[in-house]
């Protein structure tokens, strides 16, 4: 079994990226396994707040859970063309301290995915996180593209996927992935 973490970079309670992500784990082949991570516990970072207490245990307890995984499933909204600030503040969390990165990113297989109600289905975003997994050392797989525009009408209003061609395109996406971080693993 490969076993990977999936974050969406959304608090909303609608949040098309959570819907997104929840229709990852139901498509995903049997072989890999999605341990959904929520960020709604990551407080915003500050540098006095880590010199004085340190990581929060979540974000341990977050670090410790992607170290263990064989690879990363970003489900990422956009926001003003790039990275929500919100999902941004997660890695710059997770990259606390410096030292531990190479632990947990080394090597470590990302995929990337993104809806928007809007028509470029996060295409800015998606691009914007590359220099973040490259400062990672992140092993990023660009095996397939999947970009979600139109969210509106692609999930329903439980926000269960509904379209078809999306299903198809993200069941593929998976499988694919799916392929990727067991081939990493096993090396
Ligand atoms: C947006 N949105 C947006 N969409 C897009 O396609 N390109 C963009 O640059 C932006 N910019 C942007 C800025 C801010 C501050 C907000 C709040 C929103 C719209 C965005 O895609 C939409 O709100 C999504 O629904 C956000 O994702 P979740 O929360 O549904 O997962």
């Amino acid at each position: 079994m490969t076993r990977v973490v999936g974050i969406a970079g959304s608090r909303r309670t609608g949040s098309f990226n959570q819907a997104l992500l929840r229709a990852a784990v139901e498509v995903a082949p049997e072989t890999l396994q999605i341990e959904v991570a929520s960020i709604a516990e990551i407080p915003l970072y500050d540098g006095d707040f880590e010199t004085t207490n340190g990581v929060p245990d979540y974000v341990t307890q977050l670090k410790e859970r992607i170290a263990a995984a064989d690879g990363l499933l970003l489900v990422t909204p956009e926001y003003n063309s790039s990275i929500p600030g919100v999902f941004k503040n997660v890695f710059d969390w997770l990259s606390r301290p410096s030292k531990d990165i190479p632990r947990i990113f080394g090597s470590k297989p990302v995929a990337l995915m993104g809806a928007t109600p809007g028509l470029g289905g996060t295409r800015m975003a998606q691009a914007a996180w590359l220099p973040v997994l490259r400062t990672l050392g992140t092993n990023p797989w660009f095996g397939k593209q999947l970009y979600v525009p139109g969210a509106g009408q692609v999930f329903d209003a439980n926000g269960a996927l509904t379209d078809e061609k999306i299903r198809k395109l993200l069941t593929d996406y998976m499988a694919a992935f799916a392929g990727f971080a067991a081939f990493v693993e096993k090396r």
